[in-house]
């Protein structure tokens, strides 16, 4: 199984490279896009991102893409498909960022559905999270629209929960 690609109708994904610092960074810089991701990162924070998901990818074989428009000519955002743990529970997590001038148009929702896909169908996971802001209503919507459930508060953070398959 390769999952070092993933297309949707609109979009292209790639798996992270290390040709991806830039675009990184890029994302890392923009307050906006960080608002709800703990803020603009530093750049030996970024490198350590960057280090920590090329890793994931390399033990994992799943990870952290560089996600573009379908003819690939603009960058869109990034998605993940990602081990988690949280709270000593091993978890896998989806999440998705984009920048702020393609929102508004249903884009993470279609990269948060295709995200689940490729955890539950072609990675077999039967229980996915997503974690959040509370106060990120735009990004619970999404998840609430993937069809996944709010299970707990984690301080400011939220913990979202595919639902149990009959
Ligand atoms: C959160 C984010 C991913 C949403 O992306 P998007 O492509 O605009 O999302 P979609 O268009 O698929 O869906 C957003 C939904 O939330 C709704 N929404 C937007 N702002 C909202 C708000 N302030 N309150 C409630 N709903 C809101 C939209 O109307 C839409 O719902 P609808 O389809 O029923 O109309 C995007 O804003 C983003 O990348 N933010 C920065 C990074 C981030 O926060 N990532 C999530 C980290 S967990």
């Amino acid at each position: 199984m390769n999952l070092d690609t993933f297309r949707t109708p609109r979009l292209f994904a790639e798996r992270l490279t290390a040709a991806h610092l830039d675009e990184i960074r890029r994302m890392h810089l923009d307050a906006t896009v960080m608002h709800y991701l703990g803020g603009v990162r530093t750049e030996e924070q970024t490198q350590e991102y960057l280090r920590k998901n090329l890793e994931h990818w390399e033990r994992y074989g799943f990870g952290l893409y560089i996600v573009h428009t379908a003819a690939r000519d603009a960058v869109v955002g990034r998605a993940v498909v990602r081990h988690l743990d949280l709270d000593g529970t091993p978890e896998v997590e989806i999440g998705y960022a984009l920048y702020p001038e393609w929102w508004g148009q249903g884009l993470a929702t279609e990269i948060a559905n295709k995200c689940l896909d490729i955890g539950r169908s072609q990675l077999g996971f039967e229980s996915l999270v997503a974690v959040t802001q509370a106060e990120n209503r735009a990004s619970r919507h999404v998840l609430e629209k993937c069809g996944m459930e709010y299970e707990r508060d984690r301080n400011e953070w939220v913990i979202y929960r595919t639902k149990r398959r009959t």
